[in-house]
């Protein structure tokens, strides 16, 4: 559903992104990992359409969006909610540009993330984990069916960020959507990925796709596995290489 085809960036002199090339299909959960400043974020705004490539296109569905803003749902870095807005608002912003708002299956997923009793409240009456979860419900309700996920729990300690990410995969496992998912971490990339793009760095080119066998739905087992461990070896000698 997502295709790059020879995107290349730079910023003056320093090219950041080199003939990227990478494909999402329909509801598949890809990873896009590197480390930071190899052009990650970069990546995304070209998608977004925020920022422009130097060269190559970017195809939804068939259709070209490069340059084109609004056909994809983001979740940024920081969580960035509206504070004058209360946690409903918050969540049913995508959906209110388009005109219609769906109350219901909003609440039902407030409810499921463990939300429940602050569907009135304010962004400030929250904690960093449960502000995450809103801001990725509210990608979610977003009418867009791909979610770029820019390192969505790298400021969540490490008990929070296990448990997000398993409420990420259980949400995601009933959900038809398609994720672009950004990290630096490895055993992240390998727990939640169908497929994993590592990035080298100055500029960043593609090193290597891997697909990943675990099977769903997948649990905390899973990341103390023989298995676990060998691919996770495995991306580490690519990325050193
Ligand atoms: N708007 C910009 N203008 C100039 N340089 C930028 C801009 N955005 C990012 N860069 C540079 O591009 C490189 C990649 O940045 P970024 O995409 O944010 O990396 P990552 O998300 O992987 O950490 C960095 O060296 C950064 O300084
Ligand atoms: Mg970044």
């Amino acid at each position: 559903m997502l295709e790059l085809r020879h995107v290349s960036k730079s910023f003056g002199q320093k090219q950041v992104l080199q003939e990227i090339s990478l494909h999402v299909s329909n509801g598949e959960f890809v990873s896009v990992i590197g480390p930071s400043g190899s052009g990650k974020s970069t990546m995304f705004s070209l998608i977004g359409g925020l920022l422009e490539p130097d060269a190559g296109e970017i195809y939804l569905s068939g259709e070209n969006i490069t340059n084109k803003r609004g056909f994809i749902s983001y979740m940024p870095q920081q969580a960035s909610l509206f504070p004058w807005r209360t946690i409903m608002e918050n969540v049913l912003v995508g959906q209110e540009l388009q005109g219609k708002k769906d109350y219901e299956r909003a609440e039902a997923m407030l409810e499921r993330a463990g939300l429940g009793d602050v569907i009135h409240a304010y962004p400030h009456e929250l904690s960093g984990g449960m502000k995450q979860r809103v801001a990725f419900i509210r990608a979610l309700l977003s009418p867009q069916s791909l979610m770029l996920l820019d390192e969505p729990f790298s400021a969540l300690d490490e008990f929070t960020r296990t448990d997000m990410q398993k409420w990420l995969l259980s949400i995601w496992e009933d959900d038809e959507q398609s994720i672009l998912f950004i990290t630096h971490n490895i055993d992240e990339a390998l727990f939640l990925s169908d497929k994993i793009i590592i990035l080298s760095v100055n500029p960043a080119e593609i090193k290597e796709v891997i697909e990943v066998p675990f099977k769903r739905p997948r649990d905390e087992e899973l990341l103390l596995s023989e298995e676990f461990l060998q691919w996770k070896r495995r991306i580490m000698e690519v990325i050193q290489f």
